[in-house]
């Protein structure tokens, strides 16, 4: 039996010996050494031997399986290394290739059309102011001529902090009250920058920017504020543009008014953007009312001003076309890459 086993010992090891690849070794393995393998047909039929031959030739039987066993391991471990070998000398890359470059970042579209505003306004003698962030109920609210039970003062609307000592600004309109106290008229300023409030869907975000513009000198009339804001208008969209006043409120300005531009989109014929009037709404704007100059400690019977605030948001998403103002926060590059 011995030499039976020996025999059959090294028909087995030719057999690994012959397999040339991972599969075909992989087929050697369950030949040699799976349930319907020889082998294990050996091991099963030791049952049968006379007992006192059994220890031997299950020894012999467990040695065979060992040298198949060992024979597969080194016949694998040199194939994969000849495998891993070919794929090395393969799979060489030329190192002269030029690197991939990382993506170049853009201007977000809210601070590409603050430029473009600043610009313009730069160009028309405004000088810049930015104002805090943080502001006091004084200057958001009181010093503006706010009545202390405006419902603008809600909870729903403003973000408090400190237990209602301040405030996260809820327009730029604040920056007049800083200008006043810093310079001493005349001067003309814009103030572009965040704003914030407790308002969130489509069209509105809670975070979102305006821009503040005032022009505060001796004679100052309402033909000047319909004169300075038709030219910002043609500077932005083209002498085309059409503007029109129409009377409003805010407690800051006495009087005010509402300025709308014939429609971008359509040039005033009516489209889905305008919803068929011709006319979008763009600013809001006035006379600053002689209480606020006074807070500011402004001689309202010596100087007067104007003043006008509108949403930068609104601007962008007319100028690009962007009908989410989501998109402008969100920040995905998809979106971002468009304006490179
Ligand atoms: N502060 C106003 C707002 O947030 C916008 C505004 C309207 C500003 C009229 C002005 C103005 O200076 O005169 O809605």
């Amino acid at each position: 039996m011995l030499d039976d086993l020996e025999k059959l010992k090294a028909g087995f090891l030719s057999r690994i010996s012959s397999a040339d690849s991972l599969p075909q070794l992989e087929q050697a393995r369950v030949e040699l050494l799976g349930k319907k393998s020889e082998i294990i047909g050996l091991l099963k039929g030791l049952g049968k031997l006379a007992p006192q031959d059994r220890p031997m030739a299950g020894k012999a039987i467990n040695n065979l399986r060992v040298a198949v066993e060992t024979a597969l391991e080194q016949k694998i471990s040199t194939i994969s290394r000849r495998e891993m070998v070919e794929r090395l000398e393969k799979e060489t890359f030329d190192i002269t290739l030029p690197g991939r470059k990382a993506g170049e970042g853009g201007f977000h579209p809210i601070g590409l059309v603050m430029e473009e505003l600043i610009d313009i306004f730069a160009g028309l003698g405004y000088m810049v102011e930015e104002g805090p962030e943080i502001e006091t109920d004084e200057r958001n609210f009181k010093m503006l001529n706010f009545p202390d039970d405006h419902p603008a003062r809600d909870m729903q609307d403003t973000f408090w902090v400190q237990n209602g000592a301040r405030l996260l600004r809820t327009h730029t309109s604040p920056v007049q009250v800083h200008a006043m106290e810093k310079y001493k008229p005349p001067f003309a300023v814009i103030a572009p920058g965040r704003v914030f409030r407790c308002d969130s869907d489509v069209t509105h975000s809670p975070v979102f920017h305006q821009l503040e513009g005032f022009h505060v000198d001796k004679g100052i009339n309402f033909g000047h504020l319909k004169g300075s804001l038709e030219l910002f208008i043609h500077r932005l969209y083209g002498v085309d543009t059409k503007v029109r006043f129409r009377p409003s409120f805010f407690p800051f300005t006495e009087p005010s008014a509402e300025m709308d531009i014939s429609c971008v989109m359509c040039g005033g014929k009516g489209c889905r953007l305008c919803k068929g009037t011709g006319w979008m709404e763009i600013l809001g704007a006035g006379m600053i009312d002689p209480n606020v100059l006074s807070a500011g400690g402004i001689d309202p019977e010596e100087w007067t001003g104007f003043a006008f605030g509108f949403g930068i948001e609104r601007i962008a998403m007319l100028k690009y076309g962007i009908d989410d103002i989501r998109l402008l926060f969100e920040n995905d590059p998809r979106f971002l890459g468009q304006f490179r």
